[in-house]
């Protein structure tokens, strides 16, 4: 086959799998989080919402870091346009979306994060009515959650459709995730846990760590805990980010690329059947925060 005819069937096969957003549906909301920091909820975010992206989802990906905000640090974005500018410039949540590889709109964290949810009547109107305008312009925002929980982030967290659980093999990091797990459970019995083991030694590791997760959230919460897969431990990630360029985009054959293709297919595979699941939708439930 000739390069021209190469380009042309690629195209075709790319557009085939495109699916463009041309719904008028509301996001579905996704909190990234974590028991222990450093355990890579950050590379995981960006670079699932990269691969997103790339099979023709439109995706906002928020920075909600607040004491460690670093998505434009791993992209090496240097223009700094964050939440607080919303209220402080006055600017609206399109002003201060900032554009990232592959089309990616993301806005990125600060330290005024947490003021979210203490501002006054008008101001949380403003945050509220730009966040609904953007939740149609997009199929999935993403929010990447500092470790832990605090009162402001669980608000947040309690809002989205479905909860992301990032967490290592190390014993440590295992019980802060189902502390972490146990702590929303409290709170809200209904939202949905995925989870994805990263910095796995091998697949066996992986499944064995999953399986033990998955084991004391049925036992004492009575909840399913959908494994949605791994990431190996691959120096192609650290290098990624030494480059700070996302290494789904500088490294798309590495190991930790390939792994995260799958999670991203298993994701929309399992997101689809279970569409009709969500009776609340995001909007819904964060507006109901603030009554
Ligand atoms: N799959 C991986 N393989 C190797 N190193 C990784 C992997 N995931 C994360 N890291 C390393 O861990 C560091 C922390 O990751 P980061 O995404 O910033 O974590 P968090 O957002 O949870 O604090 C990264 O700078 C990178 O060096
Ligand atoms: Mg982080």
């Amino acid at each position: 086959m000739n390069d021209q005819a190469r380009l042309l069937r690629e195209q075709v096969i790319q557009s085939r799998e495109r699916k463009p957003s041309t719904n008028k549906k509301e996001a579905k909301a996704i909190a990234v989080m974590s028991g222990k920091g450093g355990v890579g909820k950050s590379n995981f975010s960006l670079n699932f919402s990269l691969t997103l992206q790339k099979k023709g989802y439109k995706v906002l990906l928020f920075d909600m870091d607040i004491g460690m905000a670093n998505i434009d640090i791993l992209l090496g974005n240097t223009q700094r346009y964050s939440i607080i500018h919303l209220f402080e410039a006055g600017l609206s949540m399109n002003d201060i979306i900032q554009n990232g590889p592959e089309g990616l709109a993301y806005i990125a964290g600060g330290s005024g994060l947490k003021d979210i949810f203490h501002f006054d009547v008008r101001k949380r109107n403003h945050f509220l009515s730009q966040l609904q305008e953007l939740s149609f312009q997009y199929d999935y925002i993403l929010f990447d959650m500092g470790a832990g929980i605090t009162s402001e982030s669980l608000q947040m967290i309690l809002s989205c459709n479905e909860i992301i659980l990032v967490t290592l093999c190390e014993p440590t990091a295992m019980t802060d995730a189902y502390s972490a797990l146990k702590f929303i459970h409290r709170h809200n019995q209904d939202i949905p846990f995925q989870l994805i083991i990263n910095r796995a030694m091998n697949t066996k590791h992986a499944n064995d760590t999953a399986d033990r997760l998955q084991s004391v959230t049925q036992q004492f919460l009575k909840r399913d805990l959908f494994h949605l897969g791994s990431l190996p431990d691959d120096k192609y990630v650290s290098k990624a980010v030494m480059e700070q360029t996302p290494f789904v985009i500088k490294y798309p054959t590495c190991q930790a690329s390939k792994g995260l293709e799958v999670i991203t297919t298993r994701y929309l595979n399992e997101s689809n059947s279970s569409d009709t699941k969500n009776t609340y939708t995001f909007m819904n439930k964060l507006r109901g925060l603030f009554r």
